[in-house]
């Protein structure tokens, strides 16, 4: 592909302004990863059907697989390596699925983490069913549900008191 097919953007992502180019169909999620080297995001389905790809853009959760680099200028963009304190400091969502051993493989993990902290945001973490319904879009084939939901209802249980 020529450089002509290609648009010049800026990306806002964690507080730090990245120019790149481009082409037009480019996802977020490809942009991410294979551009900017922001690996921590996953690419399980890329069809909007796992939730691994999840990131925040404007403090709402996002699949960056369905959404183009070009819509995303200009716009706030949170992906997991942005949830930590700049110390490192872990945010209470990573610590809870830490402590509640929430992952085995992990691939899922960020977009569990990802989505677990807008959920929480939502006020849509008051019950394991809750939970259980408003995480439904991030999938984990190693079935760490259980030990997920425990995490969720933990930080969620911390954010409130
Ligand atoms: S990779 Fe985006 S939803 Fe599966
Ligand atoms: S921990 Fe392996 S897919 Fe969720």
């Amino acid at each position: 592909m020529t450089s002509k097919t290609r648009t010049p953007i800026q990306l806002q992502i964690n507080g730090h302004r990245h120019e790149l180019e481009v082409e037009p169909r480019v996802t977020l999620l490809d942009a991410l990863r294979d551009h900017l080297g922001l690996t921590g995001t996953k690419k399980g389905c890329d069809q909007g059907q796992c939730g691994a790809c999840t990131v925040h853009i404007d403090g709402q959760r996002v699949l960056a697989c369905l959404t183009l680099a070009t819509q995303a200028e200009s716009r706030d963009i949170t992906t997991i390596e942005g949830l930590a304190g700049e110390d490192g400091t872990l945010h209470a969502v990573q610590a809870a699925f830490l402590e509640q051993d929430a992952f085995q493989c992990g691939y899922c993990t960020p977009g569990q983490i990802m989505s677990a902290v807008a959920c929480i945001r939502e006020g849509h973490a008051g019950s394991d069913e809750e939970i259980r319904e408003y995480m439904a879009g991030n999938l984990c084939r190693c079935g760490a549900y259980p030990h997920i939901i425990a995490a969720v209802r933990q930080a969620a249980v911390e954010a409130a008191s």
